[in-house]
């Protein structure tokens, strides 16, 4: 087996993100609050035999992790089909997917038929009139439904909750009991200045240590987990009753320096961080005919002129601001969270 290819800092390339379409069901405050958008055109999209092929390529040069995002991943038809394509690559020894559980209760079963073993649902908060005014939708309890139905196939579940100040950093504990008797881990994310989050201000984000002061507060000690070598975004934590958390404090305390992630837009453009202005059209070469060695060696050079630390760079940063205003966002729809996948 061929080694890692690693970067320009050292970073393998580890992890890779699908973003299988740039739709979303929901309009989260904190990644879409605008009223309308600008899409990828439908005839951009990769087909599963694309998505497939890329994906066995970048397992060739490394990558052990795929996720599957979207925007809303449940969104793309067939979904089940592309899980089941994937699960046949033996490289991957982790195949994921990230979703606003709005459509899982229906899919779950064809999902893990197909060969999903890890689900990643977003769960902002527990009032039905707060998921409202959040995400603008009232299907609150299809949410619900969906983290059940994983809990019931009995699949890895683990829950994302980006915390912004005002708005649901009072449901800290709530939102762990919650992941506690649905046997998931919970995740507090910290609001990031990522592309589409025009809202975003410093007063708004909620830092890993006044979240872990919080608990404190309300649940006494938490012991940090001690996980040397991990490339995972959370740092993870435990409760006095031995319920673990997690905490991604990619604002005020970024992972850039152990980042293997990259990303491929649905339309086949491949970020090396959440951050990056640029992306490199794997699509052209894909379509126009460009044989396996070629396309590893383009990859593999990529990557390896790759110095991106997006996060850090932010964090350093005098004043912070939104990454991008609407203008330029209704320019380049790559440039926004939903397209380049949470
Ligand atoms: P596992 O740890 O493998 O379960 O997955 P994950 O945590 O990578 O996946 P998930 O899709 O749940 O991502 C969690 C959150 O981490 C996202 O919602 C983002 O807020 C943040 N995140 C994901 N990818 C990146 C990245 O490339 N850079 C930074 N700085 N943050 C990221
Ligand atoms: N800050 C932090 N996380 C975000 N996500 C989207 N936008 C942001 C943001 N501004 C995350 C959501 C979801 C994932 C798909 O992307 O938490 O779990
Ligand atoms: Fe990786 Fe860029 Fe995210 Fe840093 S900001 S962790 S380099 S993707």
């Amino acid at each position: 087996m061929a080694e890692p290819v690693l970067d320009a800092l050292g970073r393998p390339l580890g992890s890779l993100r699908l973003s299988v379409t740039d739709r979303c069901n929901l309009r989260c405050s904190y990644c879409m609050p605008e009223e309308d958008y600008a899409w990828l055109p439908r005839e951009s999209l990769l087909t599963f035999e694309e998505l497939s092929r890329l994906t066995r390529l970048f397992t060739s040069l490394g990558a052990r992790k795929v996720r599957l995002t979207g925007g809303e991943p449940l969104l793309r038809r067939d979904l089940p089909e592309l899980v089941r394509m994937l699960s046949l690559d033996p490289e991957i020894d982790d195949l994921a997917l990230t979703t606003n559980g709005l459509l899982l209760s229906r899919q779950i079963d064809a999902l893990a038929g197909a060969g999903l073993r890890r689900v990643t649902v977003s769960l902002d908060t527990l009032s039905p009139e707060r998921f409202l005014s959040l995400a603008r939708s009232p299907r609150h309890a299809d949410v619900l439904d969906g983290i059940e139905a994983v809990e019931r196939r009995a699949l890895g579940l683990k829950l994302n909750t980006v915390v912004m100040r005002g708005v649901n950093d009072d449901e800290l504990v709530p939102l762990l009991r919650f992941a506690k008797q649905h046997g998931a881990e919970l995740r507090f994310i910290e609001y990031m200045d990522v592309g589409g989050a025009t809202g975003w201000s410093e007063e708004y984000v909620v830092s890993r240590a006044e979240m872990l002061g919080r608990i404190r507060t309300e649940l006494g000690g938490v012991e940090e987990i001690s996980e040397p070598g991990s490339r995972a975004p959370a740092e993870r934590f435990r409760l006095a009753d031995g319920q673990t958390f997690g905490i991604i404090a990619s604002t005020t305390a970024p992972f850039c320096r152990t980042c293997d992630r990259s990303r491929i837009t649905a339309d086949g453009t491949w970020f090396l961080c959440l951050y990056a202005a640029e992306g490199l059209d794997l699509r052209a070469p894909l379509r126009d005919g460009a044989t396996d060695d070629e396309l590893r060696r383009l990859i593999a050079r990529h990557w390896a002129e790759r110095k991106d630390r997006g996060a850090e760079l932010r964090a350093e940063a005098p004043a912070r601001a939104p990454l991008y205003q609407l203008t330029s966002l209704r320019a380049d729809p790559h440039r926004e969270m939903h397209t380049r996948g949470g």
